[in-house]
């Protein structure tokens, strides 16, 4: 054996070298904004020593990888994006409930709407985010209702995420569901469909279109729309009248992690307040999932939020049934 081999074993053995599992770096697939997931790697690597590594994937997007590696899983926990689709991975075996030490700390409303399945990490709700230059110069009114993005004046001035890869997307068909009933969703989506110019594939783009002007209103979430107007685009944040969805944002542990004593280690140190707080610092503001982390003033607080409903939503079948319709009834509609 050349010395090149013996070193490693020599500071292993003199204690200078920490040895195997616990050095094994912890593999996220990060959902939200990517400052967010970027911000997390220094912070964790500080505060235990350990390497973290993140893909940034979409909710819809993160779920299809984590179905295409169930036999041989490459990620340790998924952290972040909504909850209808962290819900479905843990349905489908994709992930497993780990209670974290903090749970009884995390606001009982959500643990609530989500039962035993994921663990809530914070929570933002849907609402319209329009340029207002965009609308005064073309002497448009701000759209109030969900049925108001119907309306013929908006033709190719609409951006939404597409359901399929974005769990933003997903929220916003569930809300129509919910609101409306699923035919009259529909019937509703094929009318706005006609003035939508672009759905997007993660859940923050169309705010970016609406922000430089390319679309007069974004459908996201309201606290993508604060962060872009903070930025300095003329964007304002709206809520409809008829009453908005909302995410609970989920973290996972996944089944059969590579690293499951990593994994605990982060989502453990992820769910203390102060890791909690470094979302707003970075521009993310929705309302953290524990009591204890100060909920950013920054943060949209929308008046009427509608009673959504998780288990339903985030049941595999469902999900399955409304991304078949939306992908065969409104998609191939012309435009
Ligand atoms: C943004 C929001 C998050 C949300 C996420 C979902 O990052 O700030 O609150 O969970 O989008 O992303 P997706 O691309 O799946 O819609």
């Amino acid at each position: 054996m050349g010395s090149r081999y013996l070193w490693p074993w020599l500071l292993v053995l003199l204690g200078l070298a920490p040895v195997g599992a616990q050095q094994k770096p912890v593999n996220m697939l990060c959902s939200p904004d990517l400052a967010w997931c970027e911000a997390l790697v220094p912070a964790f690597k500080q505060a235990t020593g350990l390497d973290l590594r993140f893909v940034r994937l979409s909710s819809g997007e993160a779920l299809a990888r984590l179905r295409a590696e169930a036999q041989r899983p490459q990620f340790d926990v998924w952290f972040g994006g909504t909850g209808d689709p962290h819900m479905i991975a843990f349905r489908e075996g994709l992930t497993e409930f780990y209670k974290p030490r903090s749970w009884n700390q995390l606001r009982p409303e959500l643990r609530a709407a989500v039962g035993e399945t994921y663990i809530p990490l914070y929570m933002g709700a849907i609402g319209f985010v329009v340029n207002h230059q965009v609308l005064e110069r073309r002497g448009l009114p701000e759209p109030k209702r969900w049925t108001d993005l119907a309306d013929d004046r908006y033709r190719r001035l609409l951006a939404m995420p597409d359901p399929n890869t974005s769990g933003t997307g997903y929220t916003i068909l569930a809300t129509l569901v919910q609101l409306y009933g699923e035919d009259r969703a529909f019937q509703l989506l094929s009318r706005i469909h006609r003035n939508v110019a672009q759905y997007t594939r993660s859940g923050a783009a169309p705010g970016q279109l609406a922000g430089r002007g390319d679309v007069a209103i974004a459908v996201q979430f309201a606290h993508d729309g604060v962060k872009f107007a903070l930025e300095g685009y003329p964007l304002k944040v709206l809520f409809p009248l008829e009453g908005t969805g909302y995410e609970i944002g989920g973290l996972s542990l996944v089944k059969g992690a590579p690293n499951r004593e990593g994994a605990i280690r982060f989502i453990e140190w992820a769910l203390t307040p102060e890791v909690q707080a470094l979302a707003a610092k970075v521009g993310s503001f929705q309302i953290p999932s524990h009591t204890k982390t100060p909920v950013p003033p920054q943060a949209p607080r929308p008046a009427n939020l509608i009673r959504y409903d998780f288990n339903t939503f985030g049941t595999p079948e469902v999900r399955e049934r409304l991304l078949n319709r939306f992908n065969k009834e409104i998609l191939p509609l012309p435009r």
